[in-house]
Formats: structure tokens, C-alpha cells, sequence
């Protein structure tokens, strides 16, 4: 869902080749954050697509925070980061998944999202999926549902839907 101020938000996204790794097309946010009515679409658009049924918010790491948090006060929820490795203390719940080379690890502070909550899962960017497949899969380990995953900017390319085949996604701005 594009939404009215897609050019907007478009505008401030700036394409930086082969970072953080060679082949890589990173997608720089900073230059919509720091602009106000560039940040305030960005959370207006998310707001528009949640679903009825969200409980709380949770965001993955690190700039799925800053969205996540924002759009959690702007809807009057509370918030939930997942973490990479190592960076909650514990009790946490963790799962391990896999990269395109290696592997990683995402954490949620246990106790922190209760049995039957809806979250809706934040993100900046929908890549390979892989992230946010991870990240429904710890909020389900907890016996919760995921109701929603909402992103800023989908790569089409990478085909990230699929890996998150029956849920429901939204992304403000689609790109190959
Ligand atoms: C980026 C992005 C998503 C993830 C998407 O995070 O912010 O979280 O990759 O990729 P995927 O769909 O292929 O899993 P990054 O790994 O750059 O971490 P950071 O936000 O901590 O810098």
C-alpha cells in the first residue's frame, strides 16, 4: 500500500552498494528519520495498514526499533525489541536460523510477551525474510500470535513473502 506520501518517503531512501558487504544493496533510512514530515508519513502509512486485532508491537533489531516504537506509542501499545545475539539479559528465548553464509540468532525476553497477545512485528526492510520469519517463530514460541508483519520497504526480488506464506504482510514501498 503506497499510500499518498510514497514519493515522499521514497525520495529519502538512498541506495548504498556493496555495504555492509561486497554484492550487498543497503538501504539507508537515516535521511528519513531526520526529516520530520518524512518520519511522520513513515509512521502515519504503518498505522494506516495495522491489523484490528494488534495487542503490542515488537520490533527486530536495530532499526525495526526505532519504527516499531515509534508506531507502538502512536497506536497506544507497548513495545518489544528482539534482539540479536547476547544483548538481552537473561531469561531469553531464542532462535537460531539461517543466512545465506552462517547463521544467526534472535532473542525476546522471556515473560515479556504473555500466551495469546496479537504482535505485530516492525521491520525497515523485507529482504530474504529470513529475520522475520525468525522473529514469528520466538513470538509463537511463546504461545503468542503473530496478527501482522509490517514493513517500510519490501524487496520483491528476494521473494521474503514466501517465507512468510499465510501471514499477514504489509509494506509502505516495494522495490525489486
Ligand atoms: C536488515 C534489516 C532487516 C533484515 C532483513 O537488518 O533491517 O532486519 O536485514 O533481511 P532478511 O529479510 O534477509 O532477513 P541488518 O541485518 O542490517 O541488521 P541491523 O538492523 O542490526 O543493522
Amino acid at each position: 500500500s503506497a499510500g499518498p506520501h510514497a514519493d515522499l518517503i521514497s525520495s529519502h531512501i538512498r541506495d548504498v552498494p556493496d555495504f555492509p558487504e561486497p554484492g550487498i544493496l543497503f538501504k539507508d533510512i537515516t535521511g528519513l528519520l531526520v526529516d520530520p514530515e518524512g518520519f511522520r508519513a513513515v509512521i502515519d502509512a504503518l498505522a494506516h495498514a495495522v491489523p484490528a486485532d494488534v495487542d503490542l508491537v515488537a520490533g527486530m533489531e536495530a532499526r525495526g526499533f526505532i519504527l516499531g516504537a515509534a508506531l507502538a506509542a502512536h497506536l497506544g501499545k507497548g513495545f518489544v525489541p528482539i534482539r540479536k545475539a547476547g544483548k538481552l539479559p537473561p531469561p531469553t528465548h531464542a532462535v537460531t536460523y539461517d543466512l545465506e553464509y552462517g547463521q544467526a540468532c534472535l532473542e525476546l525476553r522471556e515473560g515479556t510477551v504473555r500466551p495469546g497477545v496479537g504482535v505485530l512485528l516492525v521491520d525497515d526492510v523485507l529482504a530474504t525474510g529470513g529475520t522475520a520469519a525468525a522473529a514469528a517463530q520466538l513470538v509463537e514460541a511463546v504461545g503468542a500470535r503473530v496478527v501482522g508483519l509490517a514493513f517500510l520497504l519490501e524487496l520483491t526480488a528476494l521473494d521474503g513473502r514466501s517465507r512468510l506464506a499465510g501471514r499477514e504482510v504489509s509494506s509502505i514501498l516495494a522495490t525489486a
